[in-house]
């Protein structure tokens, strides 16, 4: 069974936004798997003449499978990356899923300064990016972490102010928030453990010199 699983490369993908764009990129580089979708319940699917295994992973739990091994790489975005400070190592920006990460206040209930908003509450995903975004500037805050929805937070009352990321923008303004701080921008990163690289080093290496020329042709 390990010699076998040791063939394979194992791939871990996000479901959500993500997802699709990351399969079709690996579909253009000829590793495609029958029925992969992240609609699908079945969470592993393989091609077993190329040698590839793909996960099909909670957003958030991507870095995990790869940190600890279970996933030799994966596609995640910079900001849930960033967030979850798992020990990996980057191995390319894929440049889809741009959007990037910042502060927004209900727009009736806007401060005249950032520091002003000191000692509130922040309703986010993001507690550890937020917390070094409002350390630098000497802020001590309260992080409700959320899961979703993260602008119902002001809304409801729950919280002052949110920590989220910023995509289209339709989601500030259908729900009157305004952004009033831009904290970093964030695209789809892949992701290697780090054993792994070294372990399967040709075959993901490979695998980067492919997908950089599928980039750049893209880019053209
Ligand atoms: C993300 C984010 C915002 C929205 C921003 O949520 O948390 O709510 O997208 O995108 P926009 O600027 O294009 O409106 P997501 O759709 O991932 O769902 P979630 O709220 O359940 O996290």
């Amino acid at each position: 069974m390990q010699q076998k699983d040791n063939e394979y490369l194992t791939v871990a993908l996000p479901k959500g936004k993500l997802f699709g764009l990351s399969a079709d990129l690996f579909a253009q580089i000829g590793y495609t798997a029958e029925g992969l979708s992240d609609k699908s319940r079945k969470l592993i699917i393989s091609n077993d003449e190329k040698k590839i295994r793909f996960i099909v992973s909670k957003t958030a739990d991507v870095p995990t499978y790869v940190e600890y091994g279970a996933a030799d790489i994966g596609v995640i975005g910079k900001d849930v990356l960033v967030e979850s400070q798992k020990d990996v190592y980057e191995l390319l920006d894929l440049g889809f899923g741009k959007c990037h990460v910042m502060m927004a206040v209900p727009k009736a209930a806007k401060r005249a300064k950032l520091t002003d908003y000191a000692h509130t509450r922040v309703a986010t995903k993001f507690p550890h990016i937020a917390e070094q975004f409002f350390g630098r500037h000497g802020m001590q805050m309260e992080y409700i972490k959320l899961n979703g929805s993260i602008e119902l937070g002001p809304i409801v009352g729950l919280s002052e102010s949110i920590v989220d990321i910023v995509e289209t923008g339709t989601t500030l303004r259908e729900n009157d928030l305004e952004e009033i701080a831009y904290i970093m921008d964030a695209t789809a990163r892949l992701i290697a453990n780090r054993v792994s690289f070294k372990l399967k080093f040709d075959r993901i290496n490979t695998m980067v010199q492919d997908l950089r020329k599928v980039l750049a042709e893209q880019a053209k």
